[in-house]
């Protein structure tokens, strides 16, 4: 028996001795009579979801056309746990719901909890001076904000306040336009499109205020070799992206040479939002196990982008400590606590934010019971032969994940030569994913 299956064998146990065979049968014929009532009675209908009334102070329409086949009929459909979700949303208000489209597996979101839809509306309706909710005005106010241009650049600074925290684009916003210039349309044939108070800009507006993560799936597209899922557009109040696969946890007991590929596009990932764009650097808040999930063919995506520091490599006027790079703080009496300033992150050409929190976060052991969003850490259990040929890959590990005032970007990037070469060199990669894991970006 594999040494994780005991906990779960004397769980089970434990849940048995504590109800009762009698009252536990009772649970599971009630738990699958309403599995069954799900399955026959209830179809929510992803229409309901859209509020196409309320476009442009929407998501977009990019997809309405392909999911809209008439007056009542929607291509999208929930499957089973997309109707799980629709259920739970009643209770919970999680508004992430799994589906299909034309046979494909989506994934629809509707971007916030169904509070902070309702927050949404107000604020817009805020923006052009209105105290209580605008209504049906609601489609011609987002096109009328005076000075959008201004308003974007506002939403992109205020959110210095932690707890509104969703995105900030510092030390400065003077390059907003190239950021959203995938978005936007051309002008003259120029990369740098215009926030102008037309249906694109009022969709960038709507989106910042309540997740911006739509528009970093089209800024750092799949196709171009990003590590997010694909993004197949938005209709009204839903974004819809592919099914990108399970959550990363569900692979913390593959084989070794198996998690050493996810360790290995993890390191890969925080190179790529780190330095592959010519002008920011992207520094995700919410890297956890829940948030990056794993295809079929091993292929990792990031798949939250809702809190993000984008950082303008280039600015105009830079901060005095500007050209020193960011290190993150390791804390004695707050191990795994990944506390972070984004002032910090906002006056440095670079930081190790993305490399720290995957070591520590994800790949290392941690320390304590707050020390890692996987237990035991993605490289728990090294093979004695691959300590022993290549002990590097443990001090690397513990250098970028618990190393204080370490270089945590050198020390990722070595641990990501090593693996690499020991994948190379091991018998043990027989199956050579890890040489795979490259072509991903
Ligand atoms: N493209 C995708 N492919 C597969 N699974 C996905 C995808 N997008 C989201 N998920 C799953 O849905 C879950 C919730 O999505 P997401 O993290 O975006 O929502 P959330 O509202 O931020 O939830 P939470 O606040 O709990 O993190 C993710 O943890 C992931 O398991
Ligand atoms: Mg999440």
């Amino acid at each position: 028996m594999k040494r994780y299956e005991l906990p779960t064998m004397f769980t089970i146990r434990g849940v048995i001795r504590k109800l009762g065979r009698r009252r536990l049968s009772f649970c599971v014929v009630l738990a699958l009579f309403f599995l069954i009532a799900l399955q026959i009675f209830f179809h929510p209908n992803v229409k309901d979801m859209l509020e196409l009334h309320k476009c442009p102070a929407c998501y977009g329409v990019s997809l309405c056309s392909d999911i809209l086949q008439g007056p009542s009929e929607i291509s999208i459909s929930f499957d089973y746990m997309g109707r799980l979700g629709v259920f739970a949303n009643i209770i919970t208000t999680k508004n992430v719901f799994s589906g299909l489209l034309n046979d494909k597996r989506v994934i629809v979101k509707r971007l916030g909890h169904s509070s902070e839809l309702h927050l949404l509306d107000k604020k817009i309706c805020l923006a052009m001076g209105s105290q209580e909710d605008c209504g049906a005005k609601l489609k011609q106010v987002v096109l009328k904000v005076p000075n959008i241009h201004g308003s974007i650049e506002k939403v992109l600074n205020e959110s210095k306040d932690f707890n509104e925290f969703r995105l900030r684009l510092c030390p400065s916003t003077e390059h907003v336009r190239t950021l959203f210039s995938p978005i936007l349309p051309k002008v003259n044939g120029s990369n740098d499109g215009r926030l102008d108070n037309d249906g694109t800009t009022a969709h960038i507006w709507t989106l910042l205020l309540i997740n911006p993560e739509p528009l970093f799936l089209q800024i750092m597209r799949a196709e171009d070799g990003w590590p997010v899922p694909h993004y197949l557009g938005a209709c009204g109040r839903i974004a819809v992206t592919l099914h990108a696969g399970e959550p990363l946890v569900d692979f913390l007991h593959r084989s070794w040479p198996e998690r050493a590929g996810l360790a290995l596009q993890l390191l890969l990932a925080a190179d790529r939002f780190t330095f592959s764009h010519p002008q920011f650097a992207f520094y995700l808040l919410d890297i956890s196990s829940d948030n990056i999930v794993v295809n079929e063919k091993g292929k990792l995506s990031f798949v939250d982008l809702e809190h993000l520091v984008v950082v303008d490599r280039h600015p105009t006027y830079i901060p005095d400590t500007w050209n020193e790079s960011h290190v993150s703080e390791v804390y004695d009496d707050c191990p795994g606590c990944n506390t972070f300033s984004s002032d910090s992150l906002c006056q440095h050409h670079i930081s190790d934010h993305n490399h720290h929190v995957i070591c520590e976060q994800l790949l290392g052991p941690g320390i304590g019971s707050s020390g890692n969003s996987l237990p035991g850490g993605l490289l728990h259990s090294i093979p004695s032969d691959i300590q022993k040929q290549y002990p590097q890959i443990v001090v690397f590990l513990n250098e970028c994940s618990l190393g204080k005032g370490k270089d945590h970007i050198r020390s990722a990037r070595r641990l990501r030569d090593t693996l690499n070469i020991a994948s190379k060199e091991s018998p043990l990669f027989g199956d050579q994913k890890l040489l795979q894991t490259w072509k991903y970006f």
